[in-house]
């Protein structure tokens, strides 16, 4: 169970299970918890799969005063219950002084936890026939075993079958010669275990389904709410109190606060499924409809229900007062208390009246806007009432007063000019078009309708607009920081964006995209993207511009529509759209695959300088080395991992496949873009976070093993 401990996601990217016999590790009770394992060499080197067939990673550990022997013989494991790998047990530990004892601790959460330590033995020393090796083994200062000789290039495991409980929570454990020996202790490996235990049942199977059924119904997305609502305790599910009475009875839930938690609509019908609830508190919600019978009737162990602060309506249930009245702590609102002996108080003539003064003012209202209708016919097709687009539409006198007369020209393109201007004291971007092109109009009114139609954070969005004779323009939010091709190309001030913003406004991006290909009806296509397209905001938020381009897919047609002229601009061209005049949603994932790949590699899209000119070439001759480095922006300054480099590689390379259906679709584009976000942040965090307990903490274990791997259950 990967536990969400804040606003990050929990990420899992592979898991490798092996199978370990039953018996090989056993405790009496509960789970057992790794707390080391290594063996002893001066060798650094770890050891795992392949050369361990279980998997266990062992890590090599040499204390000063003890000395490695080693051999070059097998080492035979006739049992084959732990099938130790032979690097482990080619080598062994001797103290430096062979009169000395060896002694190692290792220290256990409590004094009352339990542990086990696993020896590995196996004398690797050619000795003389006269010589014996003789140790006993004490724990805790009690001897735990007889005294012990290790079998001559024959491993044996020893392990205590009673677990070890150790003051303090320090466990020490000494080999010790005993008096006939000639030769001093030995040991080769050793695995240190605490015993966990788990002493609860998971929470009572109906309650679960219950809460479950809840949490979806309402979207209630509480990082608390994930695996088992009551147990483990830490863990429990916050606004729940759950009642536990012994460790083989499920734990039931007696208590659900969803307070503020921005419920709407009836009140749950899944909460009667809460048989033992005593406490309930749904106050301040938004909860409406009438309050519901079951209650009082199903849930007949309620002692506290609170659902003041929501909008209720009709009569409270009889039969909930009656529970009131036998000791229910009911809270309501106090209209709703009221309304129960207010029936029907107003004079029916009243009411009449009222009714009619409110069908007058409806006429009223209704001729009012026929009349306004007709008076004021819009001069576009759009289908907006013409009052909110009257409030759009600009003169060109007040255009020209808005930019002070195209003053500040803040970009040219083929279709005229951009100006700054001001429109009550916001600045705005104001576009001009050139009165020569009859396509220019065409586009214009596209982009008028587009844009009036379409609302998404990602894509810019339109003031207004001035359709004046042969006078065109069109009035934008101003989007502070450019393009994001200026920020690329180093245009703007030098300005670096750095991999995780780059990321962030690739998301954006595409998401402004997939916007216009699934959130409209019918869908559009961009046909113009491209990193000048891409605008940058005060925040560097991204926002898709320039919609003059854009085509709607005819309801009910063909997933492609053929178009007489091909629009766009070159390098961003989908071939496929190119070469046979089909246009769909995927031509602007290509497009969007070559805006992928200048956000990676800062190159231009075509520099004839290259030795492979167009990008999608270069980019393909240097993935053949292999080697990211040589495809990332030198300008990142190798501030990025390669995961999530990669990963933004492989899918840029996926978005320009010559064939349009092996493209993915923006939506997949945005979730695998997030997927690197995330991926890249999570590293950065545990970065930080290395670097900040490195600093702090010592070691607690007398020799632990600095090791990279979790230690799983
Ligand atoms: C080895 O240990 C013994 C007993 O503790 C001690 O008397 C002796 O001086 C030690 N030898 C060396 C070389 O440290
Ligand atoms: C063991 O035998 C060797 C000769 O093989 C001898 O030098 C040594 O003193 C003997 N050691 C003991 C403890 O008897
Ligand atoms: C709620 O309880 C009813 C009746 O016991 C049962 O049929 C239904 O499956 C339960 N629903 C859930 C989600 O547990
Ligand atoms: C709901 O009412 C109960 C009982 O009066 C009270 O203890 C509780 O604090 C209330 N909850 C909220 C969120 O006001």
């Amino acid at each position: 169970c990967l536990v969400k401990t804040g606003t990050s996601t929990p990420l899992i990217s592979a898991l490798e299970l092996r199978p370990l016999p039953y018996d090989t590790y056993i405790t009496r009770t509960g789970s057992l918890k790794y707390v080391d394992r290594i063996y002893f060499s001066n060798s650094e080197k770890g050891v795992r799969y392949p050369e361990d067939v279980y998997d266990r990673a062992w890590s090599s550990v040499l204390p000063v005063e003890w000395t490695q022997i080693n051999t070059t013989l097998d080492v035979v494991d006739s049992h084959k219950d732990y099938n130790p790998p032979q690097d482990v047990i080619k080598t062994a530990a001797v103290p430096a002084n062979a009169s000395e004892p060896m002694t190692f601790s290792w220290t256990l959460d409590t004094s009352d936890d339990e542990t086990y330590a696993y020896l590995y033995m196996a004398d690797i020393q050619k000795v003389r026939n006269n010589d014996t090796r003789e140790f006993d083994i004490i724990a805790n200062g009690k001897v735990e075993f007889d005294p012990y000789s290790p079998m001559k290039f024959e491993v044996e495991v020893l392990f205590n079958r009673v677990p070890l409980k150790c003051e303090g929570g320090l466990c020490r454990v000494q080999l010790s010669r005993t008096r006939k020996s000639t030769l001093s202790p030995l040991m080769n490996a050793l695995e240190i275990f605490q015993v966990i235990e788990f002493p609860q049942s998971e929470t009572n199977q109906d309650d679960v389904s219950a809460m479950k059924n809840i949490r979806d119904t309402y979207g209630l997305n509480k990082i608390s709410w994930q695996g088992d609502p009551c147990v483990p305790k830490q863990f429990l599910w916050s606004g729940l109190r759950c009642n536990v009475i012994d460790v083989s009875t499920p734990p039931r839930i007696v208590a659900l606060d969803l307070s503020s938690s921005g419920l709407s609509g009836d009140i749950p019908p899944m909460i009667q499924n809460l048989t033992q609830l005593q406490e309930l508190d749904l106050s301040r919600n938004n909860l409406t409809g009438e309050v519901p019978e079951f209650l009082a009737k199903i849930l007949k162990s309620l002692v506290v229900l609170n659902l003041s602060g929501n909008k209720f309506s009709g009569r409270i249930p009889q039969a909930l007062l009656d529970r009131e009245k036998e000791g229910l702590k009911l809270t309501l609102d106090g209209y709703l208390r009221t309304c129960k002996s207010c029936k029907k108080k107003f004079p029916m003539a009243a009411v009449v009246g009222a009714s009619l003064s409110f069908v007058a003012i409806i006429i009223a209202v209704v001729v009012l806007v026929f009349i306004f209708k007709r008076k004021k016919p819009s001069t576009c097709k759009v289908k907006r009432p013409s009052l909110e687009l009257k409030n759009r539409r600009f003169t060109y006198s007040e255009v020209k007063n808005m930019t002070n007369h195209f003053q500040v020209v803040l970009g040219k393109g083929g279709f005229g000019v951009v100006c700054q201007g001001f429109l009550n004291n916001q600045q705005v971007a104001v576009k001009v078009l050139s009165q020569s092109s009859t396509q220019g109009y065409k586009e214009f009114k596209t982009e008028v309708e587009l844009l009036l139609r379409v609302h998404h954070v990602n894509l810019v969005s339109l003031i207004g607009y001035c359709d004046e004779g042969n006078d065109l323009a069109l009035i934008y939010e101003f989007m502070e920081n450019g393009n994001l091709k200026e920020h690329l190309s180093g245009e703007r001030d030098g300005s670096v964006l750095n991999w995780r913003s780059r990321l962030k406004i690739a998301i954006e991006s595409a998401l402004g995209i997939e916007y216009l290909h699934i959130g409209c009806k019918p869908p559009m296509v961009h046909r113009d993207v491209k990193s000048t397209n891409i605008l940058l905001g005060q925040h560097f938020e991204a926002k898709l511009a320039d919609f003059g381009l854009s085509r709607s897919f005819l309801v009910g047609s063909k997933n492609h529509i053929s178009t007489t002229n091909v629009a766009g601009t070159i390098g961003y061209l989908d071939p496929e759209y190119y070469q046979k005049n089909w246009l769909t949603e995927k031509s602007d994932v290509y497009s969007f695959g070559i805006v992928l790949l200048e956000i990676i590699t800062g190159q231009p899209v075509i520099d004839q300088s290259r030795e492979n000119s167009y990008i999608v070439e270069w980019a393909k001759s240097m993935l053949a080395n292999g080697d990211i480095e040589s495809i990332m922006d030198p300008k990142l300054q190798r501030e990025y991992d390669t995961g999530s480099s990669w990963k933004a590689v492989e899918l840029a390379v996926s978005c320009i496949n010559p064939s349009s259906t092996e493209r993915p679709n923006m939506t997949r584009v945005a979730h695998e873009l997030n997927e690197c976000l995330e991926v890249y942040e999570n590293l950065s965090k545990r970065r930080s976070q290395n670097a900040n307990s490195s600093k702090s903490t010592g070691h607690s274990i007398s020799f632990a093993s600095v090791s990279d791997t979790p230690s799983a259950r």
